[in-house]
């Protein structure tokens, strides 16, 4: 037992809660955490902070409890202090009215609970779609030196044969439900098949989309964001970011080292081989204001004519998660990718891009991570469209898309919100046509509110059983990175603030042009602005909104601003 009386030299001192008596307010907080137990020894150490996102609501980060074990042995085994502490935790399923208007609640509470509590260093531990953007908002803001920590992809599920993802499948065997294909007792078994295990959707969702694009910033370990959530490689990860955060401590680097214009042109790239999610594209562009940098998305649009699609999975692929990572994940496919790449953008452990590409395993055989020479796709996973529907743009992923419905014009069916889409999206008596253009508004960040995933409309009932798969869908909406089809997502401005989208009437007619990269509203000027005048925001944009909902509407940012906080 120490007996040494000298005060903190690191960790404890950092932070002091004010009292106006800093020796004072140390002497209390040594006070207090000895009463759990700590000797002078271990507050001496440098103090890793881990969160802990465990929640019953959440199982996507089911594994977390094990992982924060691990992450405690490696601190230890470095030599440092490992502390736990909660923050929120967001799974998708769970998060009412939708996960992305929680998204900066919990990037807020990641943020203040860093920068309040002693921490040298902090390991983020996330997963689940908006978790791990809301953690890297977190960490870009507080700046203390941070590694994140992916909780790890779901193995595939089987069903009569079948390979099964979460959730591109999940879409696809409820589409063959509403379908009449599938009946009910089917349906209730394949629910049970879906997700098989612990951990994120293993198709290239939202989820798999943050878990590579941590390790092209840089702040994750090379081939961590990969691993499947019940590996023990997983748990091996885990200790060995608790080791790395202890040297971060030391000597950083600190998150505004990391995540740089090269780190956030090296994601760009890699989120256009991926084939990923275009939720990836709102993340980013949080996570990038939060540095004071923007993610300008007509580079975007020009790094996805130059860099295809080399990841074979799904939605734009066939194959999933530990199929990636078991072809070399994340280092492969940088290795591949180098000429596209700033490779001397430096990472977490002080290796450079150049060095991790160069060290990647090479799989003989593999057909997952494609080369640039036999790509999966010609161009990259999302194309940016402009015109007078989008003037601050919208996104497609034209690589999870019919190529037929890539130049379209159709005759817009309008519908005035997600409550009018699900009353009469079946109604046999509705007029709609395999080659019209299904629009839905008012389903923006300000609008819906929370800009949910309702931008995958569904194939209205009576088409569907006509064995309609795809139709052209557009939306200020968002959409789940596991989804296929031809949808236009994200219209920005949003209709509920007077964006064009919320001038189009049923019967006017849309043309897309995804290789013009434009999206056109074919009605004339004077119309428009004669419609323009005539328009009213939504209710609830007018109404006193109270608590977290009321701060929500008032300082919720465009999808092109990565729908932040404007005060963040
Ligand atoms: Fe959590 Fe898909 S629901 S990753
Ligand atoms: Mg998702």
């Amino acid at each position: 037992m120490s007996h040494d009386h000298k005060p903190s030299a690191f960790g404890l001192r950092r932070n002091l809660t004010s009292y106006g008596d800093p020796e004072f307010s140390l002497f209390l907080r040594k006070a207090f955490i000895k009463a759990a137990g700590f000797s002078d020894d271990a507050l001496e150490r440098p103090i890793v902070g881990i969160t802990n996102t465990f929640s019953d609501f959440n199982p996507c980060h089911g594994n977390v409890p094990r992982l924060i074990e691990a992450v405690k042995r490696g601190v230890m085994l470095a030599g440092g202090l490992p502390m736990e502490f909660p923050t929120i935790s967001i799974h998708e399923s769970f998060a009412s009215p939708t996960s992305m208007f929680l998204r900066n609640l919990m990037a807020m509470d990641t943020e203040e609970m860093i920068r309040a509590q002693p921490m040298d260093a902090v390991v983020l531990i996330g997963g689940c779609d908006k978790t791990v953007p809301a953690q890297l908002m977190a960490a870009a803001s507080a700046d203390v030196p941070a590694i994140q920590l992916i909780t790890g992809p779901m193995l595939v599920g089987h069903h009569k044969g079948e390979i099964l993802g979460a959730c591109t499948d999940c879409r696809r065997l409820w589409g063959q439900h509403r379908a009449g294909v599938m009946d009910q007792d089917e349906v209730e078994v394949v629910s049970g098949r879906l997700a098989p295990t612990q951990g994120t959707c293993m198709v290239m969702g939202t989820a798999s989309t943050m878990g590579c694009l941590v390790e092209a910033l840089g702040i994750a370990l090379p081939g961590s964001g990969t691993i499947p959530a019940t590996h023990a490689d997983r748990i091996r990860a885990a200790e060995a970011s608790g080791r790395q955060a202890v040297a971060l401590a030391g000597q950083g680097p600190r998150p505004s080292e990391l995540l740089t214009e090269a780190a956030f042109r090296n994601a760009m790239v890699v989120l256009q081989a991926i084939g990923g999610s275009t939720n990836g594209l709102v993340h980013l562009a949080a996570i990038a204001r939060r540095r004071g940098l923007k993610i300008d998305l007509e580079e975007f649009d020009r790094i996805g004519r130059e860099v295809p699609v080399l990841v074979d999975l799904k939605p734009s692929g066939a194959m999933y998660m530990e199929h990636f990572h078991w072809a070399g994940g994340m280092p492969r496919l940088l290795h591949e990718l180098r000429d596209h790449l700033a490779l001397d953008a430096v990472t977490v452990t002080g290796e450079t891009i150049r060095a991790i590409a160069d060290g990647a395993e090479d799989v003989p055989g593999q057909t997952i991570i494609r080369s640039l020479k036999t790509p999966l796709k010609a161009t990259g996973a999302m194309a940016v469209l402009r015109g007078n529907l989008a003037p601050l743009g919208a996104v497609i992923k034209h690589s999870a898309a019919s190529p037929d419905l890539l130049q379209h014009t159709g005759r817009a069916v309008v519908f005035e919100s997600v409550e009018d889409l699900v009353t009469r999206i079946d109604d046999p008596d509705l007029d709609v046509t395999a080659d019209d253009v299904l629009v839905l508004r008012n389903a923006g960040p300000k609008g819906a509110p929370g800009m949910p995933e309702a931008g995958y409309l569904p194939i209205p009932r009576k088409l569907a059983q006509a064995g309609v798969k795809d139709m052209v869908r557009i939306s200020d909406a968002r959409m789940s990175g596991t989804a296929f089809g031809t949808i236009v997502l994200h219209i920005a401005p949003e209709s509920a603030t007077g964006g064009p989208l919320g001038l189009v009437r049923s019967g006017d007619m849309i043309r897309l042009d995804a290789p013009a990269r434009r999206l056109e509203l074919l009605v004339d000027e004077d119309e428009l602005k004669r419609r323009a005048q005539e328009w009213q925001p939504p209710r609830h944009l007018t109404e006193v909104s109270r608590g977290y909902r009321g701060l929500y509407l008032k300082s919720v940012l465009q999808a092109d601003e990565g729908c932040d906080f404007d005060f963040c």
